[in-house]
């Protein structure tokens, strides 16, 4: 029986680490993919397939498409495909660090690692903006509607975004309360927020159809610079893309607030395969 795999529903771990690979050209794609299946169990380790690989193998999966580099008014957002993305959930760092070695050996030489960021909870879930991320996620078998298409599988679209912490901090408090449109200091919603803010661009059962996803973001930081990793899971990538769109002004030339202090340095959308008998279940 098909089951998605299962770090998908479970809530955040208090580290992780993401990995993202390339394809080699000239390499034995199989063999790489073989060797992945038996690296992930789909709860301590996550793994979404890129297009390249499936590509190489001449299948395709219905839903998955290139992640659209986008513009609107002010803002660019790029497009950074990779082969394969790996989320390692864990709760000790150095833990996670062996995994990520011992990984990138295993998927050598078909897959090179080309991105790796350390991640973490904070405060019980927040931003490092300080706001409650998560609070509107579908939960039990809203989730699972949202986020696990009928074979098990799911898609997942990846944001890595960089804070601006001196523009964020410049603003006074009720401006940034309405850049969220939810208050700080309790998580209320505010129905005064303007129409740029976060929460009313993206407000889920106000698209048609309606646009839920289950968000697994995660506050990443290396050096100095720091930000949220965006991980969205849906049955499909359309609801993520409908939102984006919205949030660009695409729709209403009105571009969500939140880009004045951050924004995605990073895109791409991966397939993740149901898991099969404790293995993740790739196409023939
Ligand atoms: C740095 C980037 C982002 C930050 C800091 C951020 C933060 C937040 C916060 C604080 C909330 C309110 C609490 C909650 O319901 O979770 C929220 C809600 C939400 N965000 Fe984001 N977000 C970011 C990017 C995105 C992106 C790229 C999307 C989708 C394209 C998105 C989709 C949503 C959705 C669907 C909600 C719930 C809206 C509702 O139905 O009320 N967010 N976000």
């Amino acid at each position: 029986m098909n089951t998605p795999q299962a770090g998908i529903l479970l809530p955040l771990p208090p580290l992780a680490r993401y990995l993202a690979f390339n394809l080699e050209p000239g390499t034995d794609v199989a063999a790489g993919l073989a060797a992945l299946q038996d690296i992930v169990d789909g709860e301590r380790t996550v793994a979404g397939i890129g297009m390249a690989p499936l590509g190489a193998l001449g299948r395709k999966i219905a839903g998955l498409k290139p992640f659209p580099p986008l513009s609107g008014p002010g803002v660019d957002i790029p497009s950074t495909p990779f082969a394969l993305w790996l989320w390692l959930r864990g709760d000790d760092r150095g833990e996670l660090l062996h995994r990520a070695r011992h990984i990138e050996t295993a998927l050598a030489p078909a897959f090179t690692l080309a991105d790796s960021w350390d991640a973490f909870k904070h405060d019980g879930g927040r931003d490092l903006s300080g706001y409650e991320d998560g609070t509107e996620n579908p939960e039990g078998d809203a989730a699972t509607a949202a986020a696990i298409a009928a074979d098990g599988s799911s898609f997942v679209a990846v944001q890595r975004w960089t804070h601006n912490f001196s523009h964020f901090e410049a603003m006074q408090p009720e401006e940034r309360d309405h850049c969220i449109g939810r208050r700080r200091s309790d998580n209320e919603e505010l129905d005064d927020a303007p129409e740029s803010a976060h929460v009313k661009r993206t407000a889920q059962e106000s698209f048609t159809p309606e646009a839920f996803l289950v968000r697994r973001s995660m506050p990443w930081a290396e050096g100095r610079n720091a930000g949220l990793m965006f991980v969205a899971f849906g049955h499909s990538v359309d609801a993520f893309q409908a939102q984006m769109r919205r949030m660009l002004g695409l729709e209403d030339g009105i571009v969500d607030a939140l880009f004045r202090f951050t924004r995605p340095v990073s895109g791409a959308y991966f397939w993740c395969p149901p898991m099969v008998g404790g293995k993740l279940a790739l196409p023939a």
